[in-house]
């Protein structure tokens, strides 16, 4: 499909794909020759993006031609910068800018290995969390709620099933990409997918499968927990998507040199929902989902549309598992 008819089909579109950072960042990216521990080092390239699970889905969205909208919470200096940032990129936002604090900036040095230097972030007041609850009164049948990333310090854990609850009241469909209780809670509340890691699918299920019939198996306990539709991601070794009626399907990833696997998996989910909304066929959403995970794996950021299409067009029909 040209990108020139998606364009015109979602100018026409008349739902919104919301999605959640409760902590941004600036992500300051720095490259260096060599890093040593205790010394000065000096940095030969400096980048500032604005950060965060739930910024990644839009912006992977926004490239995808989708309509989306940013919400979340922004503090202090950091929190000014973070939304001119964001402004810049031309996605449409919606920050809630906390009292106290100031938005973190998360470092991440590019050596001969990489490393990162995460920060805590500002504390979530009760008043701010409430005022976000109420700007999801504005969600409509059909528009999607994008829950991602670990739950800041000061948030209660069960923060996500609240939000997922809004959604459902609303006709909304829930997107929850978070780990432990978090993501535990909010099964409760049945968001339309969930996609775990591998590493994430085992912190929920406490089992480490040993093949795809057994990794079927221990979603199908999570289904049972209130979860819809569930897709797996498999780093380099693709995807399997259990819906919650019919059979698993899976697919691998294509091949390529991984510039940056972080992302990857935001990456994922803006493919996903772009193939869903485009074609309402699970198997055409789990190529693109794939498409767009390893689009970003392959790119030093963010992938542009050309480049998760040029995937697109490597990746092969899912095959049906038996579980
Ligand atoms: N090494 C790789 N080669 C090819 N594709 C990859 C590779 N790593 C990731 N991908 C693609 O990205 C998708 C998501 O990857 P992954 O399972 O690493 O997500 P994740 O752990 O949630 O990532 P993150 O949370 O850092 O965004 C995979 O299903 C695959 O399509
Ligand atoms: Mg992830």
């Amino acid at each position: 499909m040209s990108t020139v008819f998606l364009n015109f089909f979602f100018r026409k579109a008349d739902f919104m794909i919301y999605t959640v950072t409760l902590n941004p960042s600036l992500d300051y990216i720095v490259h260096t020759d060599c890093l040593a521990l205790g010394a000065l080092n000096r940095t030969h390239d400096e980048r500032l993006y604005p950060g965060g699970k739930g910024i990644n889905v839009s912006l992977m969205l926004a490239r995808l031609g989708l309509p989306t909208c940013a919400l979340g919470f922004a503090a202090g200096l950091t929190g000014q910068m973070f939304s001119e940032l964001l402004a810049e990129t031309g996605i449409a936002s919606d920050f809630i800018a906390l009292d106290c604090g100031m938005t973190r900036i998360n470092v991440k040095i590019k050596s001969a290995a990489e490393s990162e230097l995460n920060a805590a972030g500002p504390e979530v007041s009760a008043k701010a969390l409430r005022a976000l609850e109420q700007k999801l009164g504005g969600l409509c049948t059909g528009d999607t709620l994008v829950l991602s990333g670990s739950v800041p310090q000061g948030v209660p854990c069960d923060i996500y099933a609240r939000l997922a609850h809004r959604a459902a009241q609303a006709g909304a469909f829930a997107v929850v990409d978070a780990a432990g209780q978090a993501l535990a809670d909010a099964l409760t509340e049945h968001p339309f997918l969930i996609k775990p890691n591998l590493d994430e699918l085992r912190g929920l299920t406490g089992c480490t499968p040993h093949s795809l019939d057994h990794l079927v198996e221990s979603v199908r306990g999570l289904q049972q927990q209130g979860a819809q539709n569930v897709l797996v991601s498999l780093a380099g070794e693709g995807a399997v998507l259990v819906p919650c009626e019919g059979k698993a399907l899976t697919i691998p990833a294509p091949h390529g040199r991984v510039r940056n696997s972080v992302g990857a998996g935001d990456c994922m989910v803006a493919g996903f929902l772009s193939g869903l909304y485009q074609t309402r066929e699970f198997p055409t959403a789990l190529q693109a989902a794939v498409a767009a995970g390893s689009a970003s794996a392959f790119s030093d950021w963010l992938p542009t549309e050309e480049e998760v299409c040029a995937q697109l067009v490597r990746t092969i029909l899912p095959a049906t598992l038996h579980a």
